[in-house]
């Protein structure tokens, strides 16, 4: 089989470390939610197991994996069209990831930008899960045979390397087209969405100043005010895309924009061309208030039953393990482990 003739499967997770963001809503969530309706089957996990690659208090993970389910739910995954679940709970993903740590290469692993990012000069020190995750996060998308996997800019490289690890094991085991060549969806115009008080960083759950970022969580007032307070150059809008090249924050704030309201920045600018900020601001304030607060709201209902965001998870993983036990076992037998399908 090649990749056209596997079943259209799209699988992508969010890290259940610390809150959500915007920028995880325009960059997935929200893209996530748009595939839902088109013609694929739709797997999406809570990767708790990738979380763990750096320091998170028991509680605090629980808390989290719980609100990560509750962001998706209340903007618009149904978890009766697409399977939802917790990566932890189904052991077919550290099983085949264990595999395929004997299929990457160390090289690999030592040109990937983001454990380079995220270690920093501590390498030394670092949890040898984060060295390994990518290619777990390969485990996760190849245990469903997924075909497409959306994801924001910063996940591009750990895609490719999916399709390099596919593509070896296909290669080394004979197994033709058994792993399929999935491709990163990286579209829209807030593939990444940046920092409110520096455009040159993208916008992350951690970071110094609570100012920097929108949480799914905040209220509508919050919303309003970090918006208005964003950071940004005292020109107008220009009159063309052209002229925001130079300009990190402003073209942020149009991105945002344009994500929000389901248009292009093209569009946005056509609209507020040669405005200033303060027509510009509380035009995007109200915009993600629009959008963003009744999400929040919703979150927070659901996160007051948290046995019942249990259960949906419970109930998700049941329906990922039907997809991915055959073909762990296939793998396996592949392999030359001694198992059910050998
Ligand atoms: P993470 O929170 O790192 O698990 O990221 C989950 C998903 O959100 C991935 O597809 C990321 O690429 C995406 N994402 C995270 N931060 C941003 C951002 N600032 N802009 C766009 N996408 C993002
Ligand atoms: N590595 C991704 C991130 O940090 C999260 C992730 C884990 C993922 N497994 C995945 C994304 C599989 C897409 C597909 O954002």
């Amino acid at each position: 089989m090649t990749a056209a003739t596997h079943t259209p499967r799209v699988f992508s997770g969010i890290k259940p470390s610390g809150g959500l963001t915007l920028g995880n809503y325009l960059g997935a969530i929200k893209r996530f939610v748009d595939m839902q309706g088109q013609d694929y089957e739709t797997i999406y996990c809570v990767v708790d197991l990738h979380a763990i690659t750096v320091w998170q208090d028991p509680a605090e993970l629980k808390h989290a994996t719980r609100e990560v389910a509750a962001g998706f739910i209340a903007s618009g995954i149904d978890p009766s069209k697409s399977i939802l679940f917790n990566q932890a709970s189904v052991p077919q993903h550290a099983e085949l990831g264990w595999i395929f740590n004997c299929v990457a290469r160390v090289g690999w692993m030592n040109r990937m930008t983001q454990f380079k990012d995220k270690a920093g000069k501590n390498a030394e020190k670092v949890s040898l899960g984060l060295y390994a995750y990518p290619s777990l996060m390969a485990a996760d998308i190849l245990l469903y045979h997924a075909t497409h996997v959306p994801v924001g800019e910063d996940q591009k490289q750990h895609v490719e390397l999916t399709r390099d690890i596919a593509s070896k094991f296909n290669k080394d085991f004979k197994a033709e087209d058994f792993f399929p060549m999935c491709e990163p969806i990286i579209e829209g115009p807030a593939t990444r969405v940046m920092n409110l008080r520096d455009g040159s960083k993208k916008m992350s759950k951690s970071g110094e100043s609570d100012m920097e970022r929108i949480n799914m969580t905040d209220n509508a007032e919050t919303i309003a005010k970090k918006f208005k307070k964003a950071k940004t150059d005292p020109e107008p809008l220009p009159e063309s895309l052209d002229g925001l090249s130079e300009r990190p924050e402003a073209r942020n704030l149009v991105n945002i924009y344009a994500a929000l309201s389901e248009t292009s920045s093209e569009a946005v600018i056509a609209e507020f061309g040669g405005e200033g900020w303060g027509k510009f601001k509380p035009a995007l304030a109200d915009l993600a208030v629009e959008k963003l607060a009744p999400i929040s709201t919703e979150m927070k209902r659901l996160m007051d039953d948290p046995a019942e965001i249990d259960r949906l998870l419970l109930k998700g993983s049941d329906r990922a393990k039907e997809i991915a036990e055959p073909i762990l076992q296939k793998t396996y037998d592949i392999v030359g482990m001694i198992g059910p399908a050998a």
